[in-house]
């Protein structure tokens, strides 16, 4: 499926020169969104995921659907101060902006295959915080996941020797 034509970009925002991959134009296609999740599905079952990560917030979005249609769990990576048990947390940069993420110490059992799922890969900060995180509760990163990569910024870069997958480039 082409799904650049669901995505709508957005010139000048949040902050003038930045154009903004909107996929709430993708979302909203009942059969765009499905497809866009089994293909990342059957990512995930090559690389033998056995739990799925996402990071706060559209990496929910991603996530979810996909721990779902793959019938297993998932784990919430969140801003900074919004778990409520016992967590760890790193400080990270973002493409326009700072931002810190939090996972709890149970999240992962040590030696759990995880993918880290999430919207959009820009410069890597994020999803460098989440394999960290990850590796640090002793989960091993065996992919990650995206609808799109911003090849010009070359956030692959960030990740290592991490098998990635997205479904549209730019
Ligand atoms: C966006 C996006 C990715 C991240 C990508 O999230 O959903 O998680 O930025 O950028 P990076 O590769 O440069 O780190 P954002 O932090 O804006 O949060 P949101 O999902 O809550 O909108």
């Amino acid at each position: 499926m082409d799904y650049k034509q669901y995505i709508r970009v957005i010139p000048d925002f949040p902050q003038p020169g930045i154009r903004f991959k909107d996929i709430t134009t993708l979302l909203k296609d009942g059969a765009a969104y499905r497809a866009a999740i089994q293909e990342l599905a059957e990512f995930a079952r090559e690389v033998q995921a056995d739990v799925i990560a996402g990071p706060e917030a559209r990496g929910f979005v991603v996530g979810a659907p996909l721990s779902y249609e793959l019938g297993i769990g998932f784990v919430p990576v969140r801003k900074s101060g919004k778990l409520p048990y016992e967590s760890i947390k790193a400080d990270y940069d973002l493409e326009y902006g700072k931002d810190a993420l939090a996972v709890h110490v149970d999240a992962v059992t040590p030696g759990q295959r995880v993918l880290i799922a999430d919207d959009l890969l820009a410069t890597g900060g994020t999803i460098e915080t989440t394999i960290n995180l990850i590796e640090k509760l002793g989960g091993k990163v065996v992919g990650a996941a995206f609808f799109i990569e911003l090849s010009y910024l070359e956030g692959r870069k960030k990740i290592g020797d991490v098998p990635i997958k997205s479904l549209v480039q730019y």
